[in-house]
């Protein structure tokens, strides 16, 4: 991805083995680096969405851990110490699957090791995490690529109109992104795109940090209000919805932003195919019905009752201002993630390929995860 004609990756360690991400709560009105040295650090940085966006997150824990292996000090119990620490981590946020996916692969290293031994082990397999996130990520951009050159080869040169909810970009993961992966390597080959942007409330993730991306990498687009995607849809507006995914079950229900569930059925009532951009990270084998199995985040109400966004003062200085939108008697409630059935969904689009959202298409793909599932049914 690039950031002001800079080459940058959302999450990484400095030559000094400092860990650094870009904070995206300032974006988009200030591009600003932070650096973590605890957990403190990383479980804030993940709980104010600092960092978000499922992948991100993993990654993001996968490092953690082995931050907290770094701050060890010899008066603790090593594995008393890494459990408790682990576990704030796992409690910063609920909903994304990649989270626990990452602190499970580091926990085979600090429960199975000595702490000299795990640290190199942690810092490699943070490291590896993260390099597979680009390169699943690059492999869903190359598989989506082509349900848009078929879309493309049907319209003589007419752009293809990709509607997307939330940020399933390059900043929610390493590099590349989910749902906005196969746009970029569509738009990178020179076939013509335009993306409608939902703006995304309460926290407006498409409005702040998708346009943000396309921005940058100069794709075509344009925000729309959340409620305006029925209507394009409607209207034949929009050629295919691509959105990224939290969790996903076997059976393909998927959990993701607040709102996808609307769009889905939006897309099902005019015939418009909805796919669904996810690494097998966010995968959840053990769980079937998402309605009644996933666990949706519930985040503070202040995020439905204000909005921020950024203004030129009188010197011409950007500024970033807070405004209530509702009355001070009013109380919001902010659910942040739905789930959408997988009967409204045409595909999953992975890094092994493109399936059906459901249990025997995906064991097709995925045929190791047979053996887990066998045994949790037992
Ligand atoms: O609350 P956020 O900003 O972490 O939510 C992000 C999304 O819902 C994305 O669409 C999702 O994580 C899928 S792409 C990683």
């Amino acid at each position: 991805m690039r950031i002001h004609n800079k080459q940058y990756t959302t999450i990484w360690l400095t030559a000094d083995d400092e860990l650094q991400i870009i904070d995206q709560t300032k974006l988009p009105a200030h591009f600003e680096i932070v650096s973590l040295k605890t957990n403190e650090d990383v479980c804030r940085a993940i709980s104010s969405m600092q960092v978000r966006g499922a992948g991100l997150i993993g990654v993001t824990a996968g490092y953690g851990v082995y931050l907290i292996a770094k701050n060890f000090s010899k008066q603790k119990i090593w594995k008393e110490y890494m459990q408790e620490e682990c576990h704030k981590l796992l409690n910063t946020r609920p909903t994304a699957k990649n989270l626990s996916y990452a602190l499970e692969r580091q926990a085979h290293i600090w429960q199975n090791n000595a702490p000299d031994e795990a640290l190199p082990k942690l810092r490699e397999e943070a490291l590896k995490l993260a390099a597979e996130d680009i390169d699943f990520c690059r492999l869903i951009g190359e598989h989506g690529k082509k349900l848009i050159e078929e879309i493309a080869q049907k319209k003589n040169g007419q752009p293809v109109n990709i509607l997307t909810h939330c940020n399933a970009g390059w900043l929610a993961f390493t590099d590349y992104g989910s749902a906005l992966s196969p746009v970029y390597t569509a738009f990178n080959a020179g076939i013509p795109v335009h993306v409608y942007v939902d703006e995304t409330r309460p926290r407006n993730q498409g409005a702040s940090l998708t346009a943000f991306e396309l921005a940058e990498h100069n794709v075509p687009h344009t925000l729309i209000a959340d409620n305006a995607g029925g209507h394009l849809m409607q209207h034949r507006k929009v050629d295919i919805v691509i959105v990224g995914a939290d969790r996903v079950t076997r059976n393909g229900d998927v959990a993701n932003k607040i709102g996808t569930y609307l769009k889905a059925l939006s897309a099902k009532d005019n015939s418009i195919p909805f796919y669904v951009a996810l690494p097998s990270s966010t995968f959840d084998f053990s769980l079937y019905d998402g309605v009644k199995e996933i666990e949706i985040e519930e985040r503070n109400a202040h995020e439905t009752e204000y909005v921020t966004g950024y203004y030129y003062d009188e010197n011409g200085q950007k500024q970033v201002r807070e405004v209530r939108i509702c009355p001070e008697k009013t109380k919001g409630l902010n659910y942040a993630f739905d789930v959408t059935p997988h009967t409204l969904i045409t595909g999953l689009i992975t890094e092994r390929g493109i399936m059906e959202a459901n249990e025997k298409a995906i064991l097709t793909l995925y045929p190791e995860a047979e053996k887990y599932i066998n045994e949790i049914k037992q």
